[in-house]
């Protein structure tokens, strides 16, 4: 299992290619608006983006794809929208499911589900162990989750497992209890929808990723939108703390060992 690593406590690689997306998909809202149609048909079109986006992935190479599908903060929404939005995920589960698996996708769910009813629970839990052992994209939806949710519950987990780490932990002790443990860090974040805020997604894993803002709307966000922010990241230089020197000599260094064994630098 590829495990958590920190970018904090080693470099890690920066791929061509994010190895790990995490995307706020907002402005479905505003999307609907703008068509003079009820904001829930924004939500209900933003299906087709992720699953547009999913395949984009995929067939890019990109190894985890994180969504944020509805924040601890939501809540604080209509009642209507919120119970729309649970139907929409609990179909979405029921529709989508066998085609996940049948293109080897891997889904987890992260967040808080104690709030989720049962039978949203029961289907989640099937999709999760269904696809379990499938080795292609890992597809991760959050819901119901919040970044300080996720720390909050990763020490009370952390704690119960172990209590003698109350006296004071590591990093590496402490991160196999967060929800995304099973992952990279995100190498790229981007938030449709023109704001420019995290709204409390993964803070502890975003650490070193790579932030990229767009006004598209999320139903609006297309194969080419999403290569134009894999773009954006390929002209990044990724530093992680170190001058753009160093890096440069440890790219010079590359190019040399590639000229001596008679590659194409
Ligand atoms: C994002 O779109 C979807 C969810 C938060 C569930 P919004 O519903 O936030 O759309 P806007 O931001 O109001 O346009
Ligand atoms: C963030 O979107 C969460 C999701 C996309 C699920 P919001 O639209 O709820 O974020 P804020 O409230 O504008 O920051
Ligand atoms: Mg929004």
């Amino acid at each position: 299992m590829a495990l958590f690593q920190s970018s904090t406590r080693i470099i890690p690689d920066a791929p061509d290619v994010p190895r790990h997306i995490a995307i706020i998909m907002d402005g479905n809202g505003r999307w609907a608006k703008k068509l003079l149609l009820p904001r829930v048909a924004g939500h209900q079109r933003g299906v087709e983006t992720v699953r547009e986006a999913v395949k984009a992935c995929r067939e890019l190479g990109v190894e985890y794809l994180t969504l944020f599908a509805f924040s601890s903060e939501n809540w604080r929404r209509p009642e209507d929208e919120v119970s729309f939005l649970m139907q929409l995920f609990l179909k979405m589960l029921e529709r989508e499911v066998e085609k996940l698996h049948e293109n080897n996708i891997r889904l987890k769910v992260i967040g808080d589900r104690s709030h989720f009813d049962d039978k949203l629970n029961q289907r989640i839990a099937e999709a999760e162990q269904l696809t379990v052992n499938n080795t292609g994209l890992t597809l991760t939806i959050a819901a119901n989750y919040g970044g300080r949710w996720d720390i909050m519950q990763a020490v009370q987990a952390m704690l119960r497992a172990r209590p003698e780490l109350s006296e004071g932990f590591s990093e590496a002790e402490f991160e196999p209890y967060l929800s995304m443990h099973y992952a990279p860090e995100p190498d790229l974040f981007i938030r449709t929808g023109g704001e420019q805020r995290i709204s409390n997604f993964l803070l502890w894993q975003m650490a070193y990723t790579e932030l990229y803002f767009t006004d598209t709307l999320w139903p609006a966000f297309n194969r080419e939108a999403l290569q134009a922010a894999i773009q954006s990241y390929q002209k990044r230089e990724r530093r992680f703390g170190r001058t753009s020197e160093q890096l440069r000599g440890k790219q010079a260094h590359a190019n040399g060992q590639a000229q001596e064994s008679g590659a194409d630098a």
